[in-house]
């Protein structure tokens, strides 16, 4: 791309990006970042590209979750852990459904930087700057924490940096070696999930036995023994995503060094604007949010700026409309798509067109909308014939409760035991689970089809 500098997007409208008062101190971080090593390499960025292709074809599926927003506050490496033993629980429950490769990817290791829905909060009397994430400002309410800090740049920095040696000890190390299948359950979780889990992986285990009385060659083994974890995040924060860019040495095009997949959010997508403009000219996979505003003419554009070479696996449209709102809004977007002859991998965000006020005051979302959203989403592929190629979520390994019904029915009154989201509401594991079962079945319906229609 010649026409595409990193620092492009400073000439371009933006919104949803602090202002931030001190620009020498701005400037004294962004030096400093850039110095710094990128978090992820071209070569891996290459990879899950190529992975998310395969899932646009139906070859593979996309499992896309992890924090709303990361927190300096709840760091630790039982958390990391935490979340990454869901995520692979959920895998495994999906390969058994779908009979396809997983592709997963976390919303961790960078996803810091918040868009919010009022530049300011009102508690009381007193009206502040929003929070706008740790890697921005402060989450307490008085004047200081809100003022934006570049120097939480560098916190963030380090934070993921420290985030992504452990997922890459544990995705190669042995922690998720299949054969450890029993062992990512979480202790607090003993409900009909965790029993089905169970089966699930007792299942597993049996094959793994088979297949090695069958006398499985040495490559095959070591395939069970690791797995490739992604990390993405929204590319919010323009000067920390700048800073970041590197040169790869292979290609010589840019790459996003500060995770494998960046997504636009659903309020920054302006075609003219600057987080489109900064996106467009690196080689990473791009993640695009979809919600129930997008116009059919801005899609076009957008996919001719964010794909123009019409790689598979680079653009991803993540859409996210609301349980009951998937019929009037995804038929027109796969119509654009197919007459524009577009390459896209469609996944569902079932998260946030669902978020509401609980009758108790806290923000939250309820676990049936959730659901329903995720079966729309499958309906309306399963009848244009288009292929669901993943699913994005906010979820957790900790036990929290913060979204509403699941199998273990958290109610508006259980929301305030359990509440410690930074920004949105977040499935718990066992919810996290369910929705895994359910995605499962969906995906081996639709093999079932398939396999039907191909025998007649
Ligand atoms: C998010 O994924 O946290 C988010 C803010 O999503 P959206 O841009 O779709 O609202
Ligand atoms: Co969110």
């Amino acid at each position: 791309m010649t026409d595409w500098v990193k620092s492009g997007w400073r000439s371009k409208p933006r919104v949803q990006m602090p202002d931030y008062p001190d620009s020498g101190k701005l400037r004294a971080v962004e030096d400093q970042l850039a110095k710094y090593p990128p978090l992820v390499f071209a070569g891996e960025a290459r990879r899950l590209k190529t992975a998310l292709g395969e899932a646009s074809r139906g070859k593979a599926f996309l499992l896309q979750g992890g924090d709303c927003a990361e927190s300096f506050a709840e760091f630790s490496a039982d958390a990391i852990r935490d979340t990454f033993k869901v995520m692979l629980q959920m895998a495994m429950v999906l390969t058994y459904g779908a009979k396809v490769p997983v592709v997963k990817i976390g919303r961790m290791a960078g996803q810091f930087a918040k868009p919010r829905s009022a530049p300011t909060e009102t508690i009381g009397d007193a009206e502040l700057p929003s929070y706008r994430g740790d890697i921005i400002n402060g989450f307490d309410f008085d004047e200081a924490s809100r003022v934006p800090d570049p120097q939480r740049m560098l916190q963030a920095y380090t934070q993921a940096a420290a985030t992504l040696n452990l997922l890459r000890a544990f995705s190669q190390g042995g922690y998720a070696d299949v054969h450890q299948v029993h062992a990512w359950t979480l202790g607090f979780i003993e409900n009909s999930e965790a029993e089905r889990y169970r089966d699930v992986a007792n299942r597993i285990s049996d094959t793994l036995d088979f297949i090695k009385a069958a006398g499985v060659s040495q490559d095959a083994a070591h395939t069970l023994q690791t797995v490739d974890f992604y990390t993405s995040h929204e590319a919010l924060l323009l000067e920390y995503e700048e800073a970041m860019c590197r040169i790869d040495s292979t290609t010589g095009l840019p790459v996003a060094g500060s995770g494998h997949l960046i997504w636009i959010g659903d309020r920054t997508r302006q075609p003219d604007g600057a987080h489109v403009e900064f996106c467009r000219g690196v080689q990473n996979p791009i993640g695009l949010k979809c919600g129930p505003t997008m116009t059919v003419d801005d899609l076009k554009v957008l996919m001719a700026r964010l794909n123009p070479d019409n790689e598979p696996g680079r653009l991803t449209l993540i859409t996210r409309f609301g349980a009951g709102k998937v019929g009037d809004h995804l038929p027109r977007l796969i119509k654009t798509v197919r007459e524009e002859g577009a390459e896209v991998l469609w996944t569902c965000d079932p998260m946030h067109g669902n978020t509401i006020k609980s009758s108790t005051g806290f923000k939250t979302r309820p676990f049936d909308s959730v659901l329903r959203e995720v079966r729309e989403f499958f309906a309306v592929h399963n009848g244009e014939g288009t292929i669901p190629g993943g699913v994005h979520f906010e979820m957790t390994g900790k036990d929290v409760t913060e979204c509403t019904g699941g199998v273990r029915a958290v109610t508006d009154e259980d929301l305030s035991s359990r509440y410690h989201t930074a920004c949105d509401p977040r499935l718990n594991a066992s919810q996290s689970l369910e929705l895994a079962f359910l995605v499962s079945e969906e995906l081996s319906n639709r093999r079932r089809a398939q396999d039907r229609a191909a025998a007649v």
